[in-house]
């Protein structure tokens, strides 16, 4: 292993830059020289990098998206898009190629895996935490405090208001950062596309919240769940309450990583580069409890990371 490139894939995530900073170093630090490809799969496609050194990753730590920029790139999926992409690694000599994204970016990884001898190794980064493997993926920590901070915000109001808000985070399909935020923010109700729902239900406890004295309520409602004004409009014409919906959108994306997103970095891009030195490819490192660990990328891309429907029921319980 000598030369290693680093690639960022799909929709960034706060703590991708510590994760670009923190493999830099390790691998100067182990000998290993270090390209950054530009715009994820584009960027291999195009022979389009950079050398990363020390210094071309210092002050980017407390950066939210990725300096390497990022796409979705529809080239990359056809047989002589990865078919080039190979021929490139090869060329420009890559050993070991760590991708850096979320579900998506692990499917292409496996893809590309197929084609090259570069060892692969993938790195979750992901809002919507939704790679089987890992606990966590570097960016989900920051993305609930983001919108926790928002639904704070929107709760002021409600109240005061005696209002009904849907409030509708990422996940177009998954309801992993639903689910969190949700329960965190204490949210009456909380919709995720893993669970179907019963709009009886919802105007149910809408009337049983407002007949012990509770006028104000909020739902957090997954992107992926369906159409989120046509859910407010029913609401409203089946309950008395008045109806605000609010999508959060982009923010969730952006912003410094808090220090959980950080640390994953950290300690995903330590047993990244301890893999690559020792000539493994085809994982994905994560999370599991208190361990960093690693499965294989087929078995992370063929298995579906489980909802907690423990932690939907506990929110149930803590919201009467
Ligand atoms: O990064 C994942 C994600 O944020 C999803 O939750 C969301 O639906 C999607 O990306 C939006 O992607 P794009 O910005 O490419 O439309």
């Amino acid at each position: 292993m000598r030369r290693i490139a680093i690639v960022t894939s799909g929709g960034d995530a706060p703590g991708m830059n510590a994760a670009i900073r923190a493999l830099t170093r390790l691998a100067i630090s182990n000998g290993l020289k270090v390209l950054g490809f530009i715009r994820g799969w584009e960027g291999i496609l195009e022979n389009n990098y950079v050398e990363l050194d020390s210094r071309t990753v210092g002050g980017i730590l407390h950066l939210g998206g990725t300096i390497l920029k990022t796409t979705r790139c529809k080239e990359f999926r056809t047989e002589d898009g990865l078919r080039k992409a190979a021929e490139n690694l090869m060329e420009d000599d890559v050993d070991g190629l760590i991708v850096i994204g979320g579900d998506g970016s692990a499917r292409g990884a496996r893809e590309l895996s197929k084609y090259t001898d570069s060892k692969i190794i993938v790195l979750p980064a992901s809002i919507d935490n939704d790679l089987y493997g890992t606990d966590e993926s570097i960016g989900f920590d920051t993305a609930v405090n983001t919108a926790l901070a928002e639904i704070n915000k929107i709760r002021d109001t409600a109240i005061s208001y005696e209002r009904t808000f849907l409030v509708e985070v990422m996940g177009r399909r998954r309801g992993f950062l639903a689910l969190e935020v949700g329960l965190t923010a204490g949210a009456e109700i909380i919709l995720v596309p893993e669970v179907e729902y019963d709009k009886e239900k919802i105007y149910e406890i809408l009337e049983r919240n407002a007949a012990k004295g509770k006028r104000s309520s909020i739902i957090v409602v997954a992107e992926g769940v369906g159409d989120t004004w046509k859910l407010a409009e029913d609401i409203r014409k089946n309950v008395e309450t008045e109806v605000r919906v609010s999508v959060l959108g982009y923010v969730q994306r952006g912003g410094s990583p808090t220090a959980r997103s950080r640390l994953l970095a950290a300690l995903f891009s330590q047993k990244a580069i301890e893999l690559l030195l020792d000539g493994v490819g085809g994982r994905v490192v994560g999370i599991q409890g208190n361990e960093i660990t690693s499965i294989s990328l087929d078995e992370a891309c063929e298995r579906v990371k489980p909802l907690n429907i423990n932690l939907l029921k506990l929110a149930e319980k803590l919201a009467i």
